[in-house]
């Protein structure tokens, strides 16, 4: 049975043609680490860091690749620019939509004295500016910073970041945006659109390897390491150098996986976004049209494909989620994720707590026929409406 991979909201797959043969490039012809001694393998593989990171910088809008930070992925980011620049007694808004990587460190700072608000979307997922803004303004104290996804991981609802964006820098709020759903996907440019600070997995739509990822500093902060160790750098100081990205960069840098980010990077540039974004749109089109179609689905989430960013969620009638992403697997080759997918809070805005939704999220690689496939197989699923029985080791793997 051919595989279906509609997953892409989890990690992308297939990756990019050239990201496996640069990172295996990088092991087996170069190997040494950047910034650590000063013999010609060392150099080159600083040179190529550089590389790597300008590249990053130039795709985001940076002038200043150094404020890129390389992290191992979306939730390393998110904690470097939480734990690295809040402090007790700071405000910090945020909203129903976000994944755990938001909630659970802003949870954990609770316990250090800094206050979050969570501001609920509605119920197709869409914060509103102005409610996060209410919120940020109007409470006991002025918020230090909001939080926010650029795109929900539920249902690819699209936020209105650059309204955000726009009064957070007028009021002298930071704003930390959530890219994981919309790198690659959606065009973002920091510095015309106002972001302080954007958390990037490199592995979702950005088709690199998993372990890469970056946060985006912009000029004037200056979060403290998560991290505190060796940086190549002033070695006989025991304190952290103050210059980005050494300052947040303890440790041996995952540059096999980076140069595999690199040409995940070029070959999405050699398609343009612009296309990239067609596809998946019409693919979402497709998806969305012959779901309305089918009868006895319920779509959560703006139902229209400019509205999604990558990601459908949906629920069969009377039909447990997490048994109808089995037979998709078992019966079909069809790979999707169900369950809570690390936003309980996104599923409780939604109307779909606790058993959570059959999320589909196509990427660039997906073909027309694997959307036909897939509305065939739920077609035929919701005529036959035998129940398997679940095993809970089955159960537990796809709540997670
Ligand atoms: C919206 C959102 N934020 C953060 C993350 C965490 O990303 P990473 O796996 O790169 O740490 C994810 C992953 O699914 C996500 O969807």
């Amino acid at each position: 049975m051919a595989i279906i991979y509609l997953d892409n909201a989890a990690t992308s797959v297939p990756k990019a043609p050239g990201v496996g043969h640069a990172v295996a490039e990088v092991i087996d012809q170069l190997g040494a680490s950047p910034g650590r001694g000063g013999h010609r393998l060392a150099l080159e593989a600083g040179r190529l860091l550089l590389e790597i990171r300008e590249s990053v910088a130039d795709f985001i809008g940076s002038g200043d690749a150094s404020r890129i930070v390389f992290t191992s992925g979306a939730t390393e980011a998110i904690n470097l620019a939480l734990f690295g620049l809040l402090q007790p007694g700071d405000r910090v808004i945020t909203s129903s939509m976000e994944h755990n990587a938001v909630l659970r460190p802003l949870h954990a700072l609770q316990q250090r004295g800094i206050e979050t608000v969570r501001v609920s979307a509605d119920a197709v997922g869409r914060v509103s500016a102005e409610k996060i803004r209410a919120a940020a303004i109007q409470g006991p104290r002025r918020a230090r910073m909001v939080v926010l996804t650029h795109a929900a991981n539920v249902t690819g609802t699209i936020q209105p970041v650059e309204e955000v964006a726009e009064w957070c820098r007028r009021e002298g709020i930071l704003l930390l945006v959530d890219a994981a759903q919309s790198a690659g996907l959606l065009p973002i440019n920091v510095e015309t659109m106002g972001i302080d600070l954007l958390a990037v997995p490199g592995h979702k739509s950005l088709l690199g390897p998993s372990g890469t990822g970056f946060l985006y500093i912009r000029p004037g902060l200056q979060p403290t390491p998560l991290n505190y160790g060796g940086t190549g750098s002033d070695s006989a100081s025991p304190l952290p150098p103050e210059e980005l990205p050494e300052r947040l960069e303890s440790g041996t840098i995952n540059l096999s996986g980076l140069a595999g980010l690199q040409a995940g990077l070029q070959y999405l540039q050699s398609r343009g976004l612009h296309e990239v974004r067609s596809h998946k749109t019409a693919l979402l089109e497709m998806l969305l049209n012959g779901l309305k179609s089918l009868g006895g689905v319920r779509i959560y989430g703006p139902g229209e494909a400019s509205g999604h960013a990558a990601a459908v969620s949906i629920n069969l009638t009377g039909r447990d989620p997490a048994e109808v992403g089995f037979r998709l697997d078992t019966d079909y080759g069809i790979c999707v994720r169900t369950g809570l997918h690390c936003a309980a809070e996104a599923h409780r805005t939604i109307g779909s707590f606790p058993d959570g939704t059959v999320r589909i999220s196509p990427g660039l690689f997906n073909t027309a026929e694997d959307i036909e496939n897939l509305l065939g197989a739920l077609s035929e699923m919701s005529k036959n409406r035998t129940q398997v029985h679940l095993n809970p080791s089955v159960n537990a793997w796809s709540s997670m």
